[in-house]
């Protein structure tokens, strides 16, 4: 059987350390669907269309990882899909408390997803989209932090050369 998991988030945009889970989730699962979801306590950088680009973009060549969005309920999305798991990734103790609360509410609504966490290499451990984001508009380097056609496209949005 095959086992598949979704790997959700805002992706506003794709980091290094979600590409590093991704390939870690690859050793666990035989399929992985990236899946952009709305976090309504998030204003997005990028539209939905643009996160999708990115992330194709920046994963090829592996037939065993999907590229999606959807608009709902992750459990829903996850039913849809006959995903076995919820992948997240976990950096520092301040993740903890949100993905606790999420992993719970989840099961709460669907006991029969399970949610498997990856703790973070750590050399992502401080990575995160929105400091890239806030770093990167005033001239900071994280050029090593994402893949090159975000780099270049995060240039292009805060107009920087
Ligand atoms: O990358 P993020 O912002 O930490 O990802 C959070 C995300 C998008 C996975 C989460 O907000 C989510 O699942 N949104 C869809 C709505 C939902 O199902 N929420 C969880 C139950 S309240």
């Amino acid at each position: 059987m095959e086992r598949t998991a979704i790997y959700p988030g805002s992706f506003d945009p794709v980091t290094n350390g979600h590409i590093d889970i991704i390939k870690r989730g690859l050793k666990l699962f035989d399929k992985i669907i990236v899946t952009i979801l709305e976090n309504p306590a998030k204003k997005s950088l990028f539209t939905v269309e643009e996160r999708v680009k990115l992330l194709e973009k920046s994963i090829t060549g592996n037939d065993n990882i999907e590229i999606a969005s959807y608009g709902g309920l992750l459990v829903d999305y996850a039913v849809k899909r006959k995903a076995h798991a919820i992948l997240r990734g976990m950096r520092a103790v301040s993740d903890f408390e949100f993905e606790f609360q999420m992993a719970l509410m989840n099961r709460k609504l669907n006991r029969e997803v399970q949610t498997v966490f990856l703790m973070t290499g750590l050399r992502w451990i401080f990575t995160s989209s929105s400091i890239i984001k806030e770093a990167v508009q005033f001239g900071g380097d994280i050029k090593s932090m994402v893949p090159a056609v975000v780099y270049a496209e995060l240039k292009k949005k805060y107009q920087l050369n």
